[in-house]
């Protein structure tokens, strides 16, 4: 109870820390610069621009933290967007995108970053190459040469994070944008930048310390159409959902046309109740963990206990047509009050890990990829 407390607390006070800045629409170049929690995601958090003439030399040093193997980390571009770049992962490694005059080049490569460690990085334009840097090392180099190619000595230089300012479809391979991961200490362009953010984006702070983990602070949920997940292999194995890690709330809820069932902790789900005492026991912070949920036909199993049991139904073949699973509380339940407050280490499908990001809708305040390290209570 008291943990719970503290959370709710910490959080707005850590916001309220960002709204100074925030309210203003402007954060300063070497602040902390959280690059998740935003929708859609291939919108940018920040973004700035400097007249070209003003610039010396097209260089940027930062800092980068992540336990997200994909996503979008750094836009640049001239021209209004004629000519750009992108700093993305994949698989969590590095990868530049390239267009300009009618050139697009990729090129992936060095260290995974998504170690939940911070890196820094580094890009430079140095005539006709553009290096990237990591931890001091050159790591990735690409060369453009072509007739096509003007210097541009007019106009603007946009630069933006977490998202990008040309459509997509520009790119030459797609990617997962969502990034939940932080930059800081930014130098960027060799000038003195200061970010600006859309008003109604909600910017949000970075934990001091991140653990692998999907964290739910109790705010919202995150939304899966089970038709795009893996589906059923044989009738009497069914589909089997795992969830690691302690938590609070409501854990899970599957819907469909007049099937619904809800997976709690709350007292008022008289069905759940003994199933928490169950939970609760050789869990020494007191709250459920680790959690196996099997369907099957006309049933659904909850730690080895039948917690659903239907001749009339078929939740297989609901399952296959799309179902709503929800992590975190019940979609359209406006006022849940007993949204999920977790670190889930681990969520798997038929053995498969699953990735919020791929969600059909998450709420802003769901890191897919990061927990805070540390009990929140003693950060305080
Ligand atoms: C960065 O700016 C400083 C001061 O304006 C200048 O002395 C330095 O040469 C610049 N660095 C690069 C790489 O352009
Ligand atoms: C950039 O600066 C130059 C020289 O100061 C000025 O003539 C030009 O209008 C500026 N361009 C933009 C887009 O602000
Ligand atoms: C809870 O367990 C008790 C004893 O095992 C049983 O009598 C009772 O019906 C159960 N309640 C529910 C809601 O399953
Ligand atoms: C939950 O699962 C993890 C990973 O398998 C394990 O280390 C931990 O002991 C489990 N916790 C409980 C209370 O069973
Ligand atoms: C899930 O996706 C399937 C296939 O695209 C669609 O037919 C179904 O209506 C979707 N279900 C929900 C709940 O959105």
């Amino acid at each position: 109870m008291g943990l719970r407390k503290v959370v709710v607390l910490l959080f707005f006070y850590q916001n309220f820390a960002w709204l100074s800045w925030v309210s203003a629409g402007k954060i300063p170049g070497e602040a902390v610069i959280n690059l998740g929690h935003k929708n859609p995601s291939w919108v940018p958090v920040v973004q700035t621009s400097a007249n070209v003439s003003d610039i010396s030399s097209i260089w940027s040093y930062f800092e980068f933290r992540t336990l997200d193997p994909e996503g979008t980390i750094f836009y640049g571009d001239t021209k209004e967007g004629q000519d750009w770049f992108v700093l993305s992962l994949h698989d969590g490694i590095p990868e530049m995108q390239i267009g300009k005059a009618n050139i697009l080049v990729s090129v992936k490569g060095g260290p995974k970053l998504n170690d939940g460690a911070w890196h820094k990085l580094e890009l430079r334009s140095e005539g006709k190459y553009i290096i990237l840097d990591i931890n001091n090392k050159v790591e990735l180099m690409v060369g453009l040469e072509s007739e096509l190619i003007q210097d541009v000595v007019t106009g603007n230089i946009r630069l933006a994070l977490g998202g990008i300012l040309v459509d997509k479809t520009k790119l030459l391979h797609s990617f997962k944008p969502a990034m939940d991961g932080c930059v800081r200490r930014g130098h960027w362009l060799n000038i003195s930048t200061v970010w600006e953010t859309d008003t109604s984006l909600e910017v949000w702070p970075c934990f001091p310390e991140i653990k692998k983990g999907s964290y739910f602070p109790g705010r919202g949920i995150a939304v899966f159409n089970t038709s795009y997940l893996p589906g059923v292999k044989t009738e009497e194995q069914g589909i089997t959902i795992e969830v690691y890690g302690s938590w609070h709330g409501t854990l899970l809820s599957l819907q469909s046309p007049g099937f619904k069932y809800v997976l709690s902790d709350l007292e008022g789900h008289k069905e759940d109740k003994n199933l928490t005492m169950e939970l609760k026991e050789g869990s020494d912070s007191g709250e459920p963990t680790n959690l196996t949920l099997n369907i099957l036909k006309h049933s659904l199993i909850v730690n080895g206990k039948s917690v659903v049991e239907d001749e009339t139904l078929d939740i297989l073949s609901s399952w296959r047509d799309g179902m709503q699973l929800a992590f975190g509380g019940v979609p359209g339940e406006i006022k849940d009050s007993n949204h999920l407050q977790a670190c889930l280490e681990r969520i798997l499908i038929q053995g498969k890990d699953i990735d919020l990001d791929e969600a059909s809708f998450k709420h802003t305040s769901v890191s897919s990829h990061s927990c805070p390290a540390k009990a929140i209570n003693e950060l305080t």
